[in-house]
């Protein structure tokens, strides 16, 4: 069965392909035709996934889904949240991100944060969402080198190490984005 992932990245499309099985033929937005940024302009990042879920189902007809990602800090009221991307500057700089983090984040006890990802499914025009948490805490340093983005700052509660300090298959095996895609495989297995 044919279904569209409102992505062009090919390592997201093959973690998720990966984790969803063979039942199911994954193709990107490239794929399908649409080359153009999808806005995403919600407030939210469950407005910013079902923008995306729609834009593609009205454009295509196809069953499809989308994921949006955030980082929600408790001292920082959510934030960066929806913003994650574009904490610092309005370019995908984790560099910038992270510093940007570290500093709002000076002398505060608090360090508790999550990573969500929200993915909208839309099957025969029907939407529904699943979301992936997993909880933890920010580091007072940045540490290690793998993964992406605020990997370097993220401490997932019961470890000792971030994120970017683990092989990706273990931190596929605890994220936000690996426990969305495993409701994601719920869901289209139903
Ligand atoms: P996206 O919705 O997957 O594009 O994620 C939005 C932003 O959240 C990214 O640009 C990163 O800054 C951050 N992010 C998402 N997933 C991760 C992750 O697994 N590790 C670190 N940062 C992430």
């Amino acid at each position: 069965m044919k279904i569209v992932f409102a992505t062009n990245n090919q390592h997201k499309l093959s973690e998720v392909s990966a984790v969803v099985g063979s039942d199911f033929e994954i193709v990107t937005l490239r794929e399908v035709g649409i080359t153009e940024d999808i806005p995403e302009t919600g407030a939210t990042l469950d407005e910013n996934a079902s923008l995306k879920a729609r834009y593609v189902y009205e454009h295509t007809g196809l069953d499809c889904f989308a994921d949006d990602t955030g980082l929600e800090v408790e001292a920082l009221n959510g934030a960066p949240g929806v913003r994650s991307a574009r904490y610092a500057t309005d370019g995908h700089d984790f560099a910038a991100n992270n510093r940007k983090l570290l500093a709002e984040l000076e002398g505060v006890d608090n360090r508790k944060a999550r990573f969500r990802t929200v993915i909208s499914l839309i099957r025969n025009g029907v939407e529904q969402q699943v979301e992936g948490i997993v909880e933890g805490d920010i580091a007072t340093a940045e540490a290690g080198c793998g993964g992406f983005g605020y990997d370097p700052l993220f401490i997932p509660k019961g470890y000792d190490v971030t994120f970017a300090e683990m092989s990706a298959d273990e931190k596929n095996s605890i994220s936000h984005r690996g426990r969305a895609v495993a409701a994601l495989k719920e869901v289209l297995n139903k």
